[in-house]
C-alpha cells in the first residue's frame, strides 16, 4: 500500500490499520531525515499549509509548523485569539477567506467536537484535525503508538492503561482506536465520574484501582485532569485525586517490573505524575514530542501526495 485511504485526517476512527502502518513506515524515513545535519527535504515545495488554532497549544502547533518547514511547505499561521473571529466572523467565512489565498491544506485545532468533519463538507482543501474538543486528536495517538512501537518493538499484544480524565479527553479516544487497530489491549483507570458511561462498548476494560492497573499493564498513559473543560467538581480534592490516581516512584518501585510511562502533555507535575517519575528513564514523554515531528511530516506528506496525484490525472 502506497497511499492513504482518506483525503483528510479527521480521526483515527476513519482510517485503517494499513493507513497507520503506512504512516509509521513513512515516519521512520522522516525520523532518519530529521537526524541528519541537513534536516530539510523539498517534498512539499509547492504546497501551502494554513495552521488554524482556535484553542491554545504548545506541542501540536509547534510540531506541525516544524514538520511543514522541514518538508519545505509554505506556511501561514492563524490564532483565533488575535483574529477577526473576535469580531464575530464564522468558521466557514474565516476558512474560506484563508483558502482564497490558494491554500492546499488546513491543520485545525478547535474547541468544538466535529469541527474538522463539518469543515470537510464545505471546503476542498485537505484537513488535518489537530484536536477537536473532547472528540479526537489523531496525530497525538499516532505519535503515542509510534513511541510504544519504538520502545517495546511492537504495539500488537501490549497491554496499555490510560489513566485519569477519560471523560474530557480526545487523546484517550484516539488512543483507544489506534491501539486497538494495532492489536493492543486497552483498559482505562480513574474515578468513575471521569469515565464515560458506555466505555465498555468500545471494547475497553475498566480498572478502578491504580495499583492493579499498573500491575496488569506494559504501558501507562497518564492524562492531565482538564480543569478547563469541567463545569462541576468530579472528585473531592486534587490531593485526594493524586493519592488515588497519581503515579510516584514508590508505587512504581513496588510493582516488581518496569512499565513504560507516557503523558501527552502539558503535565500537571505532582498531580497525575511526580517530577522524579516524569523525568526518569521509564517515562518517554520527550520521545513522544520528538516523534511527533516525524509523524506529522508523514501525515502531511501522504495527504499532499493525494492532492498531487489528483492534480496529475
Ligand atoms: N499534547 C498536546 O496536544 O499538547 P498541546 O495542547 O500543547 O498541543
Amino acid at each position: 500500500m502506497s497511499e492513504l485511504s482518506v483525503k483528510h485526517l479527521l480521526g483515527i476512527k476513519y482510517i485503517t490499520e494499513d493507513d497507520i502502518r503506512l504512516i509509521f513506515e513513512t515516519a521512520d524515513h522522516f525520523k532518519e531525515v530529521i537526524n541528519r545535519p541537513i534536516k530539510k527535504v523539498p517534498s512539499l515545495r509547492d504546497i501551502t499549509i494554513a495552521n488554524l488554532f482556535f484553542e491554545n497549544s504548545t506541542r501540536t502547533r509547534l510540531s506541525f509548523e516544524l514538520a511543514e518547514k522541514r518538508l519545505s511547505a509554505d506556511v501561514i499561521n492563524f490564532s483565533a485569539s488575535s483574529s477577526s473571529v473576535k469580531k464575530g466572523e464564522t468558521l466557514i467565512d474565516t476558512v474560506n477567506n484563508i483558502l482564497s489565498m490558494k491554500v492546499d491544506m488546513v491543520v485545525m485545532r478547535h474547541p468544538n467536537p466535529g469541527a474538522g468533519i463539518f469543515l470537510s463538507k464545505h471546503i476542498d482543501a485537505s484537513i488535518v484535525n489537530a484536536g477537536d474538543g473532547a472528540h479526537e486528536h489523531p496525530t497525538q495517538a499516532l505519535l503515542d503508538c509510534y513511541s510504544i512501537r519504538e520502545r517495546l518493538g511492537a504495539v500488537k499484544g501490549k497491554k496499555v492503561v490510560i489513566v485519569g480524565d477519560i471523560l474530557h479527553s480526545r487523546v484517550a479516544l484516539s488512543n483507544i482506536f489506534a491501539l486497538q487497530k494495532l492489536g493492543a489491549t486497552v483498559k482505562v483507570c480513574g474515578p468513575k465520574t471521569l469515565i464515560p458511561k458506555h466505555i465498555e462498548e468500545l471494547g475497553v476494560g475498566y480498572e478502578g484501582n491504580l495499583r492493579k492497573a499498573l500491575e496488569w499493564c506494559d504501558v501507562a498513559n497518564m492524562l492531565r485532569v482538564q480543569n478547563e473543560r469541567m463545569e462541576i467538581s468530579y472528585f473531592p480534592t486534587t490531593r485526594e485525586y493524586t493519592q488515588q490516581y497519581g503515579v510516584n516512584k514508590a508505587l512504581l518501585d513496588s510493582l516488581g517490573k518496569e512499565i513504560v510511562l507516557m503523558h501527552p502533555g502539558p503535565i500537571n507535575r505532582g498531580v497525575e505524575i511526580t517530577s522524579d517519575v516524569a523525568d526518569s528513564k521509564q517515562a518517554i514523554i520527550l520521545e513522544q514530542v520528538q516523534n511527533g515531528v516525524a509523524i506529522r511530516m508523514a501525515v502531511l506528506y501522504l495527504l499532499a501526495s493525494k492532492i498531487k496525484h489528483n492534480e496529475d490525472r
